[in-house]
């Protein structure tokens, strides 16, 4: 390896398929509130934080609430989730994740989570991944969220390492230009269309294979 790197890792939609539970508690929401909510809208939320994603959801429904039922329906679109969150278990890691860790464990190179969710130190515990980051940055550490690059920039000063030198791995559109505007490396994970602004673009994550991991390393 020619320079010392690092990794920084999404987690809903990288590491774990979270994706669908945020979808369910959200669809439901929609649902009580007497409108459609679909996998196409839930694409919006991907990457967004939590309070951000409520305002896009009552913009797709045209529904105007006062901050006191915002509250109230965070809590309740939080509390469905983690009832879907509390259940899960290494299971669910995506494939190719663990074989990824490894391999960069094996090769001494460092890496953290840079997310936009508060609920992001559960997860890794559900699924057993808690201890393997050498840092950990969620929506509880940072004031502005993706696309803004401070997420990862924070996970960079963990590090110890100089942003040029991070590489992101990323599902949303905002993550990728998050890790951009940090002059970091990105790996977008999906649709090639979608996420085109990333360096590199794997399918799913079963993408990372030693050959394209020896490729981009080199
Ligand atoms: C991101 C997800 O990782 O975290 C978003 O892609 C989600 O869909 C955001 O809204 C905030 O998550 P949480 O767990 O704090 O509600
Ligand atoms: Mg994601």
């Amino acid at each position: 390896m020619k320079k010392e790197i690092a990794f920084i890792f999404d987690l809903d939609g990288v590491i774990v398929d979270t994706a669908k539970y945020h979808f369910l508690a959200w669809r439901n929401l929609a649902n009580e509130l007497s409108f459609e909510f679909t996998e196409k809208h839930n694409e919006l939320l991907k990457g967004v934080s939590r309070v951000r994603s409520l305002e896009i959801l009552l913009s797709i429904g045209n529904v105007t609430l006062t901050e006191a039922q915002k509250q109230t329906y965070l809590v309740k679109k939080n509390t469905e989730y983690l009832g879907y969150v509390n259940q899960m278990t290494a299971e669910e890691i995506l494939p190719g994740i663990n074989q990824l860790l490894d391999f960069l464990d094996q090769n001494n190179i460092k890496y953290a989570l840079g997310s936009a969710s508060k609920n992001a130190p559960l997860i890794l515990e559900k699924v057993g991944l808690y201890n393997r980051f050498s840092a950990i940055v969620d929506g509880n550490d940072v004031s502005k969220a993706k696309p803004d690059p401070e997420v990862f920039l924070i996970g960079a000063k963990k590090l110890n390492m100089k942003p040029e030198n991070c590489i992101v791995v990323e599902d949303a559109i905002a993550g990728v230009e998050a890790a951009n505007t940090a002059n970091m490396v990105s790996i977008g994970i999906g649709d090639a269309e979608l996420l085109k602004e990333a360096t590199y673009i794997l399918n799913d994550t079963s993408g990372f294979t030693t050959d394209f991991l020896q490729k981009i390393l080199n």
